[in-house]
């Protein structure tokens, strides 16, 4: 695919927790991948992208909330790739647009509104088939890139950022945002034995995901599609970092964010990445990890939400 602009890299963090703790911190940079198309999302679109170009479809159709990176990224990704797309978004049209959803428009997104009743049918065949008789022959890429294609890409997320062999298990621990799992998925199933993923559910009572991680997993072994290990390396989820729920944040969160990005040059978004990395902290102070553990704390993207965000962060100091 034409979309890459620059190879994701690994930045190495000093901070005094860590130094404390002995361990060796570094941030897999997936978010400079590509202005639009960028962190886990280039991941999750890219099996989908080219399965639906191999099928000759022209026109994408995907689902999302008003302020959503997939809608973002799909809409960038479809343009450049020369696909119609159509943004199915949940809730009631609000004008003016968001700016997530007017970058959308202006890659030529059609946005499509759909009551919160129906939007809990979008993994239904029965929407699907409403959907294509309503817009025709379109490839249906679910919410958040959440299927087998979309775990196949973030298999891939560890050995392309660092394809020399071996240099990958230098890491024990791969820490990551979870929303719908499917990237902790695919970096699971790219995991050797001697590591492990340990992944912040963005969403209040996370735990539910692991039911949906373990049949994810067998779905995709047992589909046959590539993948380097034959079972997928160990994984556990910390629960307790979701700050009141999706897309909830607080002054500590905000100050967290913005004292990291002053003492490193990292751009944290306050939906998913922001939460890890202060999980991650937080759990290193406990001494978690134990010492002379090396930790790769994935940033997959989704900066984009910040403007929507801080946007509502100025009208909230304002009252
Ligand atoms: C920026 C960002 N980080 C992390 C995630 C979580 O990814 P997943 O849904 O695969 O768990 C998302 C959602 O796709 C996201 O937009």
């Amino acid at each position: 695919m034409s979309l890459r602009f620059f190879p994701p890299f690994v930045q190495q963090i000093n901070t005094a927790i860590a130094d404390e703790g002995d361990v060796n911190l570094y941030v897999l940079r997936l978010d400079v991948v590509h202005p639009w198309v960028n962190g886990n999302k280039w991941f999750k679109l890219k099996y989908n992208l080219l399965e639906a170009k191999q099928k000759n479809f022209t026109k994408l159709l995907t689902f999302g909330g008003a302020y959503s990176n997939h809608i973002y990224a799909t809409a960038a990704a479809g343009n450049l790739l020369g696909f119609h797309t159509i943004g199915v978004i949940r809730g009631e049209e609000k004008l003016p647009l968001n700016p997530t959803l007017s970058f959308a428009v202006q890659q030529g997104m059609e946005l499509v509104y759909v009551s919160r009743e129906m939007y809990r049918e979008r993994n239904t065949a029965a929407l699907h088939e409403y959907l294509r008789q309503r817009f025709g022959e379109v490839f249906i890429i679910p919410e958040g890139g959440n299927n087998l294609n979309g775990v196949r890409g973030c298999t891939e997320i560890i050995s392309e950022a660092m394809p020399t062999a071996g240099y990958a298990y230098a890491f024990d621990y791969i820490c990551l945002a979870c929303g719908t799992a499917t990237t902790l998925a695919g970096i699971a199933l790219s995991l050797h034995q001697v590591q492990k993923a340990i992944a912040f559910p963005v969403l209040k009572n996370g735990g539910f995901l692991r039911e949906e991680i373990e049949t994810l997993l067998t779905n995709y072994l047992a589909s046959g599609l590539p993948t380097p290990y034959s079972s997928p390396g160990s994984w556990e989820l910390m629960c307790d970092y979701h700050f009141g729920g999706y897309a909830k944040v607080n002054q500590e969160l905000l100050r967290f964010s913005q004292e990291f990005n002053e003492a490193h040059g990292v751009t944290l978004d306050y939906v998913y990445t922001a939460k890890m990395f202060y999980g991650v902290m937080d759990l290193l102070q406990q001494g978690f990890f134990g010492k002379g553990k090396s930790l790769l704390l994935v940033h997959t993207g989704g900066l984009q939400g910040n403007v929507g965000m801080e946007k509502r962060f100025q009208k909230i100091s304002r009252i």
